[in-house]
């Protein structure tokens, strides 16, 4: 199922997605500050082999190279983000112009060569300084956050094609604040909620803000929407944990975003760990603010069973294991492990479930075009005597999730694009430089980059959709 004839609607965008902090490396140059991430993964046994950032791709120092192998490929968008302390050194004040000077560089050298700017606000890389004064569940970090988004788009102003508010908030909040496998590895599972909450209202009013400074932008969030079935559908105590994490993991982030309200069942559900107090008067009508497009980010898909308290758990749960649940309150859900084929992730290969998430999304909201901002794979591939990476196993993976997205085409939803994660391989968060997510080899002793063949297999998709 690798055809890279599959025709796409006309402007539908292929491109490819990175995130600051997994490629940039120089993290005390030019007067960047320190990020959660850098405290984090420089604290021993936080990260697979006590990696971290500090070099990682080394694309700081290699944007004009690595915009040139963009345009080799073909691509039509980049989606990156912007490092908060590095344009904001500790996350409030003036914006240091050397960081400014670089992403506005990338910006440029992007439109030169025909490639439209995505730009991430924030993919995590909370300045260290806000973190220490209580970081997303704290309310003042929305308020940061929104003067920093007001003087990013009034520094990029009109050369960005598309703003993206958060990138996962789900993997922020919980992850970060509730099973601490994630920056800043805190594990309370109030803060985590309030963290959700912040983070719902951090993209409120930047989307605002962004709107007062650029009339004209197009903005949009992205989600890492959950795609979990029951273990028995016909198992009302299946349906229920199903609904419950539906409630954490989409709708706590989907109801107030573009509906305005929390849903009552998750008010309800989570009523033991915190009476959402941190929801003030106003703040659903600020997070409740029309968007040009949703992001989705999709990997894998889940089965749930209500555990019964007694057998061992399969506790499968598609992310990285941890004592602590990211599913805040819900104590009694054993994550099943299904059979199929699995990235090195350990997460299971499931186009169908992309198909299922696109059309479901679309049905729920029918006006909202939808964008797949990530989409990819980890594998451990190798690089050949000649020099080639043929990681056959990616360019299985993008094909038929390439083809998964042609079929929520057919069936109505409304997508106008892919973003391939990731251009390049990456510090991967908690696993380190153990797991390669790039269609771009990236050797990491001499930084030389390898096009390996998924590259070249979505090179010719693009091609055949020119
Ligand atoms: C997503 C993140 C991205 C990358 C991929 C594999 O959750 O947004 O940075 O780590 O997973």
């Amino acid at each position: 199922m690798t055809d890279p004839n599959l025709i796409f609607p006309k402007g539908f965008l292929f491109g490819a997605a990175t995130a600051s902090y997994q490629i940039e490396g120089a993290v005390d140059e030019d007067g960047r500050t320190p990020s959660i991430w850098d405290t984090f993964s420089h604290t021993p046994g936080k990260v697979v082999g006590d990696d971290n950032g500090d070099v990682a791709a080394d694309h700081y120092h290699r944007i004009r190279d690595d915009v040139a192998l963009m345009k080799q490929l073909g691509l039509q968008t980049y989606r990156f983000s912007i490092a908060w302390p590095r344009i904001q050194p500790g996350g409030s004040g003036a914006f240091n112009q050397k960081g400014v000077d670089f992403y506005s560089s990338l910006v440029d050298e992007l439109l030169d060569k025909g490639i439209k700017p995505i730009a991430t606000l924030y993919h995590w890389d909370l300045p260290q300084e806000l973190e220490d004064a209580g970081g997303w569940a704290n309310r003042d970090t929305a308020q940061a956050f929104t003067r920093y988004a007001a003087k990013v788009a009034e520094t990029l102003g009109d050369r960005i094609h598309l703003w993206t508010t958060l990138n996962e908030p789900w993997c922020a909040a919980y992850l970060g604040y509730a099973s601490g496998v994630h920056a800043p590895g805190r594990t309370n599972g109030a803060d985590a909620l309030a963290a959700v909450h912040h983070l719902n209202l951090a993209h409120g009013l930047a989307t605002q803000a962004i709107r007062a400074q650029l009339p004209e932008a197009q903005v949009s969030v992205t989600h890492n929407l959950h795609v979990i079935h029951p273990a028995d559908p016909g198992s009302a105590d299946d349906l229920d944990i199903v609904r419950r994490l539906d409630a954490l993991g989409n709708r706590a982030f989907l109801g107030p975003e573009l509906e305005g309200a929390y849903p009552d069942d998750l008010l309800a559900d989570t009523a033991r760990i915190t009476d959402w107090g941190f929801v003030h008067e106003g703040d659903l009508k600020d997070i409740h603010q029309p968007l040009d497009l949703l992001g989705i980010n999709y990997y894998t898909t889940s089965v749930a069973r209500k555990w019964d308290g007694v057998s061992p758990r399969d506790l499968e749960d598609g992310h990285q294991g941890s004592e602590n649940t990211p599913w805040v309150g819900v104590d009694d859900v054993d994550f099943v492990r299904e059979l199929g084929p699995r990235t090195e992730m350990g997460w299971l290969v499931d186009p169908a479930g992309l198909t299922e998430l696109l059309v479901r999304t679309a049905r729920t909201y029918p006006d909202l075009p939808l964008l797949v901002t990530e989409n990819g794979a980890a594998f451990a591939d190798s690089v050949d005597a000649d020099g080639q990476v043929r990681d056959s196993q990616r360019v299985d993976y993008v094909s038929a999730h390439l083809a998964a997205i042609m079929d929520a085409i057919d069936a109505g939803a409304d997508v106008r694009g892919y973003q391939l994660w990731s251009l390049l391989d990456n510090f991967e968060w908690a696993w380190g430089y153990t797991r390669r997510f790039g269609v771009v080899r990236v050797d990491y002793d001499t930084q030389a980059r390898i096009v390996k063949d998924s590259a070249k297999f979505y090179a010719d998709v693009i091609r055949a959709n020119a």
